[in-house]
């Protein structure tokens, strides 16, 4: 296979363009050699069904990493059309199957390839996966429980982080999922992964399912729980707000086979969702993003129209 020739993709803003608390990166920008990966992709595609008649390439020649910064994880937001295989490539972070293993490239995950699910690594999906039978509190220290942490220990740290994410020990710890409210029930979701200090979260479009209010409420907690546990964030999302507001980084992808095409580097959150996605310089940033994609999903894709794969970040 030939070296992808990295360079801006045609609907990308030239790099270094400013637009409002975002800048464009340059794709063609050195690397750091001396800072240690917290995830890195090299040259991935996923064929799902290889070697079938069904055989269908989900993403092609992905290249990217985020760098383990010191004591700050990084919030990285995906954003693309439906399909466009954001999905996949957090299930290939997580190693877990079908999406693991890649069919051609590397995952790496703290410089290692992945080879599987592990403990450095949690996730938390959009559809509150909780057991059915077990209690609040039992579902938040389900984890500590796999690894044998005594009762006593886990449940202490478990009303912990019931409170930590809003929830109430008195009130909610031995209610069952049925019991909760959709907001409620991702609390529990959040607490389950963050209890266990992963040093990589994986959110595939965990809020998708809340309304407006809830969502807003649930990004501030985020934010503030992210400080606290310190670790890197990969957050899909369909909310190109929501992107803009928890995103340190943005991953725009275009369709199938998915490709990343724009890479932008945004201010921190450090004010509440409410107050911070009124600021014009956020709703320039937002409307950046937005028009990129819509372009994308009117089937304008210049580059893959034309055959070549442009990567964030070159070897
Ligand atoms: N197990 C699978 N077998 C075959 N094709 C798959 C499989 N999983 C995903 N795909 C296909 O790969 C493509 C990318 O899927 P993926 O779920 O990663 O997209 P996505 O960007 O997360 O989409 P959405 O925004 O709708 O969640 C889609 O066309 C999908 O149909
Ligand atoms: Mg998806």
């Amino acid at each position: 296979m030939t070296e992808p020739t990295p360079h801006p993709h045609p609907l990308a803003a030239p790099p270094d363009t400013q637009v409002g608390m975002g800048q464009v990166l340059d794709p063609t920008r050195p690397a750091e050699p001396a800072r240690p990966r917290v995830v890195e992709f090299r040259r991935v595609t996923k064929t799902y069904n290889a070697g079938r008649p069904n055989a269908f390439t989900a993403i092609r020649d992905v290249t990217f990493f985020v760098e383990d910064l010191p004591n700050k994880g990084e919030f990285v937001a995906i954003l693309g059309p439906s399909g466009c295989g954001k999905s996949t490539i957090l299930r290939l972070i997580a190693g877990l199957p079908p999406q693991h293993p890649a069919t051609e490239g590397e995952v790496l995950v703290l410089g290692r390839p992945v080879t599987g699910p592990g403990s450095d690594r949690g996730m938390v999906f959009q559809d509150y996966t909780s057991f059915d039978h077990r209690t609040v509190l039992e579902n938040i220290t389900f984890g500590l429980e796999c690894q044998g942490v005594p009762r006593r220990e886990r449940n202490e740290l478990g009303r912990q982080w019931i409170e930590h994410v809003g929830l109430s020990v008195k009130d909610d710890q031995d209610k069952y999922p049925h019991e909760l409210s959709g907001g409620m029930r991702q609390r529990v979701a959040i607490a389950r992964t963050l209890i266990l200090k992963p040093r990589i979260i994986l959110m595939d479009e965990p809020f998708g399912a809340l309304d407006p209010i809830t969502r807003m409420n649930m990004q501030d907690l985020l934010v503030s729980l992210w400080r606290e546990v310190q670790a890197t964030v990969f957050f899909v999302t369909h909310s190109i707000e929501e992107a803009v507001f928890l995103g340190d980084r943005a991953y725009v992808m275009g369709p199938c086979p998915g490709r990343i095409l724009e890479e932008l580097k945004i201010e921190p959150a450090d004010r509440p969702a409410r107050l911070m996605q009124r600021e014009p310089r956020f709703l320039e940033t937002v409307h950046h993003l937005r028009d990129l994609i819509v372009r994308l999903e009117a089937g304008s894709d210049l580059a893959s129209n034309a055959g070549s794969a442009p990567s964030v970040v070159p070897q």
